[in-house]
């Protein structure tokens, strides 16, 4: 970034993210948000990206796709309780943040 005089211009730039983050949270996921909230998870699914006792993986996945996994959970159109439950907490917010972090993720062994 090259360094110029300060502008009235630049001085607003510099509160855009501000403005942002304030009128849509939901937008851009929180990537230090989800790792906080993927403690739990966790605790099922596996961070190393493998499937284990029949608990699918749960990393990499594209965010949009991510995100309509969970919407499915909460409305109920799949059929898992455990799943259900954790959906129905959850605000746009918190998806999109675990969206944004396990979607970071990648598999390792
Ligand atoms: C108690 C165990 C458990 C916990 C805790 C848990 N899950 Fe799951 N999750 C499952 C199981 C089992 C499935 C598969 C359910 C099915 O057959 O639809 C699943 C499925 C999923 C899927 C769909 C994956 C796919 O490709 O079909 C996503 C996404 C998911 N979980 C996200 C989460 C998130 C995010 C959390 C934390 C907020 C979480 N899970 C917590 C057990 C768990």
């Amino acid at each position: 970034m090259t360094r110029r005089r300060r502008s009235p211009a630049l001085a607003w730039l510099a509160l855009l993210p501000v403005a942002l983050l304030s009128q849509q949270p939901a937008q851009a996921g929180d990537r230090a948000l989800g790792e906080y909230l993927s403690a739990e998870c966790v605790t099922c699914h596996q961070i190393s990206g493998r499937q284990v006792g029949g608990i699918p993986a749960i990393i990499g996945l594209p965010e949009e796709a991510f995100v309509a996994l969970m919407e499915s959970y909460r409305r109920r159109e799949r059929d898992n309780q455990v799943m259900q439950a954790m959906a129905a907490r959850l605000s746009p917010e918190e998806v999109a943040a675990l969206a944004a972090y396990f979607g970071g993720l990648k598999p390792r062994n």
